[in-house]
């Protein structure tokens, strides 16, 4: 045993600190190749968080913090030589307030206990994503997520009132504000939303809750092309106004592969050249009607060649199928690239074509998959070479994809972050004098870089 973990062991007990690191904590859902921590820290409190950080930045041990394990950027990924820290015990949802409408949560809570915490209260917390059984409440806090219905109620950033986060040097920094009005100097939650976890370990947040909408209808609806898609945004945006919770494309490479992969019926008769979900929820009883409407006038102006509208809960969690089968593209695509780039949505079109056409001449055999959050000009790309073999995420299909978005102007990170992946092209989206700003926050927050080291802007 190194004398650090040895020390650690001895200020937390056995229990809280082991060397036999599980399996399922040597990685995450990043594809990087699985890396063992020093050892395994699983803190009961935000004491033990901070007595943890104290000893590590005395001794300039790296600490790499772990959530859920869902990350696709490798945030969360092992460092060699650096410990991991997981609030997989701090589980707890702590209180549920509908007069503030606030749920608090310790940061290793499930989304999904969190979800249904509110749900029970007759709330919703409107932060969703497909890995919502496994993700945590700290994870998509310092990852910023993104997900199915930012159109509507924005990032995790938009639903974070409040925080506590202990530092490096094991302060506990306790903002665990629930007023939605608070301008009191500086909003320091904001340097740990998204921040993966380089400037403090987030152990407990106050997360904002929505009034539960009474009323839903989703569509699943083909189109001729992507320019009929957007045309379909416009008018569903117009015609549904704050009641349009997510608008999703997903391309007939995405579409076709996944369906197959998973062994889902097709909702549509025939092929298209891009299938769209649109969910609407509200709380009056006119939105069906309202989501038909605009469809019939779709269908006449030509942006929609087909839809169905769900008839039931269950038809809803259907149409949702392909698009949420996340947790299985490893196991139907192999090893593979994941990107979540954005770009102004004038040149979506030319993006997937330019990517689809530019990886199928420089990989023949190569798999690309598009698909997106196409409301938040937020696009897909999951690529799986089989001539790279387990050498994915791989470096030039990287290269070649954020080359084609930085010329496009769009950026190399719409939500999942940089992470491990990321870090060369980071430059690509950000100035110098951004990234150099970032890494003095850094500096005077972490200054032995001991916190996620070679993960996001950590110099
Ligand atoms: C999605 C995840 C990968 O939207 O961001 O499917
Ligand atoms: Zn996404």
């Amino acid at each position: 045993m190194s004398e650090i973990v040895a020390r650690l062991s001895a200020a937390l007990g056995p229990d809280v600190v082991t060397s036999q690191v599980p399996e399922r904590n040597h990685h995450d859902w990043s594809g990087l190749p699985p890396v063992a921590p020093l050892a395994l820290i699983r803190p009961r409190s935000s004491d033990e968080v901070a007595t943890a950080l104290r000893l590590c930045n005395e001794t300039g041990t790296s600490v790499v913090p772990q959530g859920g394990l869902t990350g696709i950027s490798g945030g969360a990924h092992p460092v060699h030589g650096a410990v991991a820290l997981s609030l997989e015990r701090m589980n707890r949802v702590l209180a549920v307030d509908t007069q503030m409408a606030t749920l608090t949560a310790e940061a290793g809570c499930i989304l999904q206990t969190a979800q249904d915490a509110a749900r029970d209260a007759g709330m919703m917390l409107a932060v969703d994503l497909g890995a919502r059984g496994s993700c945590t409440i700290g994870g998509v806090i310092a990852t910023n997520a993104g997900g199915n219905q930012v159109l509507r109620y924005g990032m995790t950033r938009d639903h974070v009132l409040g925080l506590e986060a202990v530092l490096a040097d094991g302060t506990v920094l306790s903002s665990m504000n629930t007023m939605i009005k608070n301008n009191a100097g500086l909003d320091l939650k904001q340097l740990f939303i998204g921040s993966e976890g380089l400037m403090g370990v987030v152990t407990q947040a106050v997360m904002r809750l929505q009034p539960r909408p009474t009323h839903s209808a989703t569509a699943f609806c083909g189109c001729p092309d992507t320019g009929a898609v957007l045309a379909l945004l416009e008018r569903a945006r117009a015609a549904l106004g704050p009641a349009l919770i997510s608008f999703e494309v997903m391309w007939p490479s995405f579409y076709d592969f996944m369906r197959a992969g998973i062994g889902a019926t097709h909702p549509l008769s025939g092929p298209h050249g891009a299938y769209v979900i649109i969910e609407a929820g509200g709380f009056d009883d006119s939105l069906r009607a309202r989501l038909e409407s605009c469809l019939a006038e779709a269908m006449e102006g030509g942006a929609v060649a087909d839809a169905v509208l769900a008839a039931s809960l269950r038809e809803e969690r259907a149409l949702w199928a392909v698009r949420e089968a996340v947790a299985e593209y490893a196991r139907i695509l192999g090893s593979l690239t994941a990107f979540d780039v954005g770009l102004p949505l004038d040149r979506m079109d030319s993006a997937v074509r330019q990517l689809e056409a530019g990886i199928a001449q420089r990989w023949p055999g190569a798999r690309a998959l598009s698909y997106g959050h196409m409301g938040d000009s937020n696009l897909h790309l999951v690529v799986n070479v089989p001539q790279a073999g387990p050498d994915q995420p791989s470096a030039a299909i990287k290269a070649f994809v954020y080359g084609v978005i930085r010329d496009l102007g769009g950026t190399v990170s719409a939500e999942h972050g940089i992470g491990a992946i990321k870090r060369d092209y980071l430059a690509y989206s950000r100035t110098q004098a951004e990234i150099d700003t970032m890494r003095r926050l850094k500096s005077a927050l972490d200054p032995r870089g001991i916190l996620n080291p070679g993960k996001g802007f950590a110099s």
